[in-house]
């Protein structure tokens, strides 16, 4: 087990910078998600920690060992990547059993590891199996199972459940996390999936164009965001966001859009210091921090125009139309608005964000 320390790492391909000035710090024991889209630098930095690509600048730390210059051999890291990469022509068993037979260790004690991750894995049965005979999620639990066998300092899991179906997918996303804290090891596990990181980290590095966004728990990331984009990455349906004047009007300070006008908290205007007496803003708010009704309600409500319903079973989502925007709605199945029809939204005062409209930094 081990605690990694990425310190102001830099990958360049060329001149082209993959991963620029990276700093994440996952301690002993943790599950570290990095979650990000396609082509942010994810996988660049798993094969930096693996020793699979030189780093171009900047130090890896396992504990208090820098391990820039350390052969992979030597990281005592477990890979699994998301084609399986097992051997077609050796058992089950025999797969599993691969890299304890490569560093010696005599057959007696190779039966009982892999026996042990096998029951652990609840693939005891398959062990005589060949990969071809294996459906994709038992292909999944043998390729964890080679990684678990030799007890390694840190397992690097790279999207490892990307192209199993849904269902297979929620099943072993609790599967793996299970395992980590039965195991006791440090895993850091890439993701651009934002429900396998929030459901499964303790801590999420949310990567964007080669750049460290945030690092926070799932709580923090998703009722925090540090920026728009990460409030708009993290979350499905994701944050709706619109722009706003800020307004004074009469010692009240305003968020003014066109088809409403919210009084901000004096916290709120303290984090918007300096644009209080105008300027625009990006107000976000996430589907269920609004509620719709046919009714005008009583408070001050946004007026809109139901566009479309999506039922998804527990939840209905209600697309509303405003003058220059479509906001999303998470509401109850039983919501009886047709498309058409005037709607009416609140806005919970407590749980809505602004960002700046330049950087998309946001104030609160
Ligand atoms: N060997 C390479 N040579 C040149 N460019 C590369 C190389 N490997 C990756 N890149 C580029 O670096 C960037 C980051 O790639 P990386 O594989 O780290 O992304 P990723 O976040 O893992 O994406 P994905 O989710 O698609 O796997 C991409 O723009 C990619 O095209
Ligand atoms: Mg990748």
């Amino acid at each position: 087990m081990a605690k990694v320390s990425i310190r102001n790492v830099w990958k360049k391909y060329g001149e082209f910078p993959a991963v620029k000035d990276l700093n994440i710090e996952c301690p002993d024991g943790s599950f570290l998600s990095i979650l990000g889209p396609s082509g942010c630098g994810k996988s660049s930095t798993m094969r930096m920690i693996a020793g699979l690509e030189h780093i171009t600048a900047g130090d890896i730390y396992f504990d208090e060992q820098r391990i820039n210059d350390l052969a992979p051999k030597d990281r005592d890291v477990s890979m699994v990547f998301e084609n399986y990469a097992l051997y077609p022509h050796k058992t089950v068993f025999d797969n599993m059993a691969n890299p304890l037979k490569l560093r010696g260790q005599d057959s007696a004690r190779i039966k009982e590891r892999v026996g042990q991750a096998a029951n652990l894995l609840e693939i005891g049965e398959l062990l005589h199996r060949r990969p071809q005979e294996l459906s994709g999620g038992q292909k999944q639990r043998v390729a964890i199972g080679r990684a678990i066998v030799r007890e390694p300092k840190l397992f690097l899991f790279d999207e490892p459940i990307a192209h199993l179906d849904a269902k297979l997918r929620a099943h072993m996303r609790g599967e793996i996390k299970h395992l980590q804290r039965t195991l006791g090891t440090t895993m850091i596990y890439v993701t651009h999936d934002q429900l396998e990181a929030m459901s499964m980290a303790d801590t999420i590095a949310v990567m964007h164009e080669g750049e460290l966004q945030q690092l926070g728990s799932p709580r923090e990331v998703y009722n925090n965001p540090v920026n728009a984009w990460v409030a708009g990455f993290v979350g499905e349906p994701a944050m709706n966001f619109l722009t706003c004047d800020v307004r004074g009007d009469g010692g009240e300070v305003l968020l003014a859009h066109p088809n409403f006008g919210i009084a901000l908290k004096p916290e709120q205007v303290k984090c918007l210091n300096g644009r209080k007496g105008g300027g625009s803003v990006r107000m976000g708010v996430r589907p269920d921090a609004l509620n719709i009704a046919l009714e005008r309600p009583a408070e001050p409500a946004i007026a809109g125009e139901v566009f479309v319903n999506e039922l998804l079973g527990g939840d209905m989502i209600v697309e509303v139309q405003l003058s220059d925007a479509r906001v999303r709605v998470k509401t109850s199945p039983e919501f009886p608005g047709n498309p058409g029809d005037k709607c009416y939204l609140t806005v919970n005062r407590d749980k809505w964000h602004a960002f700046a409209t330049d950087t998309g930094k946001a104030y609160f």
